[in-house]
């Protein structure tokens, strides 16, 4: 049976910077409160749709696997935020690629999209009914975030990655996953306001309304996480010692701490970015690895510990053995259109876009 490994990653982060000092232009809060709580200093605002952060980020992706588009067999698309409901997002990826012996798939687990989307391609390549796939973690949050409400306006931000797995007789690639899910108190995280139960009940589309309960998140988070964790670390016979690097869902750098605290992985061997975009949802795995890899935090043959929790709520972690490879064999000349907007500006258009669907 051939294994799976990543042979291909990159990202497409929005540029404009939102910081805790913008926000607390328009919210009672402020950067003491935001970064001693979170971690979070700072998140990027997209002024372009999730599509386009996805295509670019899988043109990238590619490049850097040396692949051509047609080479590929699958695309994953591993987002709540899509753009339209109906077609997927994995299809207008495909069709700007012009990857025309792929598949197009959406996977919604919320912020674990992208972690449940590797575990579906991985298993897909061991079971040879693929060799080649695309897996995209992408969120645009921004549209849809309650900018009145501060227990989570602070804590979101936009972004995406993508990355490329092939097969492989190698020992290396995804080594041991597991996916699980809290579904009992699924209500403590639940957006009001997307989703065919509002349509035509008075709701507009992004007039969202959080149901949020930060402490039993935080609680149930870190003992998912750190569940999960433990079996795949027994399951390939690991250990805390044997992981060279843990990448994990970037939330809250005080969750962080906890699952690697009870992991038995020292925040050296940590990977944290949350500081720098708080919480990309789908995004934050594959974009801290990617960071990761261009950080030379990764090196050859590497042992990865990767996890994370999201709405649902759902829980994983992976082990992935990296390959012989941490460069890339290519680069992409795709780029994104250029930004007219500061991150405020785009946010106050939100706030008035949503005030405007209110009154109408
Ligand atoms: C959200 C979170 C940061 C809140 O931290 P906390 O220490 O639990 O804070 P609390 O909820 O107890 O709130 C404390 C106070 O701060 C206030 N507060 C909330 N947001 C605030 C903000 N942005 N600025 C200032 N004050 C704020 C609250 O109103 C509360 O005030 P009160 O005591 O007068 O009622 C924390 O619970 C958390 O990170 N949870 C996990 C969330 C998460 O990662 N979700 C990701 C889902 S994928």
């Amino acid at each position: 049976m051939p294994n799976a490994t990543i042979t291909g990653w990159g990202k497409c982060m929005p540029p404009a910077v939102l910081t805790n000092a913008d926000l607390a232009t328009f919210l009672d809060t402020d950067d003491e409160w935001i970064t001693s709580r979170t971690g979070i200093k700072e998140r990027r605002i997209s002024h372009v749709p999730l599509g386009e952060l996805g295509y670019v980020s899988a043109a990238r992706a590619l490049a850097c696997a040396g692949l051509e588009a047609t080479d590929l067999d699958l695309i994953i698309f591993g987002t709540c935020s899509f753009d339209e409901q109906v077609p997927n997002m994995a299809s207008g990826v495909q069709k700007r690629l012009g990857a025309v012996n792929a598949g197009a798939m959406d996977v919604n687990t919320a912020c674990t999209s992208y972690l449940y989307g590797l575990t579906t391609a991985s298993a897909m390549i061991r079971q040879g009914i693929i060799r080649n796939a695309l897996v995209i973690g992408g969120e645009l949050i921004s549209p849809l975030m309650d900018w009145t409400n501060r227990n989570v306006a602070v804590l979101f931000g936009d972004g995406c990655a993508a990355t490329v797995l092939q097969a492989t007789d190698a020992d290396e690639g995804v080594l041991a996953d597991k996916l699980g899910c809290f579904g009992d108190v699924r209500e403590i995280l639940l957006v009001r306001g997307m989703g065919q139960r509002y349509a035509n009940r008075g709701w507009h589309y992004g007039d969202t309304e959080w149901v949020f309960e930060g402490q039993e998140i935080f609680k149930r988070a870190v003992i998912g996480m750190s569940q999960a964790c433990e079996t795949v670390l027994g399951a390939t016979g690991l250990g805390a010692d044997g992981v060279d690097l843990v990448v994990p869902h970037q939330a809250n750098l005080r969750i962080i701490e906890a699952v690697a605290k009870r992991a038995g992985v020292p925040m050296e061997r940590t990977f944290v970015n949350v500081h720098r975009y708080g919480n990309m949802s789908a995004a934050t795995v594959p974009v801290a690895l990617v960071e990761s890899l261009e950080d030379g935090r990764v090196k050859p043959q590497a042992n990865l510990l990767l996890t994370g929790f999201g709405a649902g709520l759902t829980w994983s972690a992976h082990v992935v053995r990296w390959g012989a490879r941490t460069h890339p064999l290519g680069a992409s000349d795709v780029e994104l259109p250029p930004l007219e907007k500061t991150a405020l500006e785009i946010v106050r258009g939100h706030m008035a876009a949503k005030r405007g669907s209110r009154e109408a």
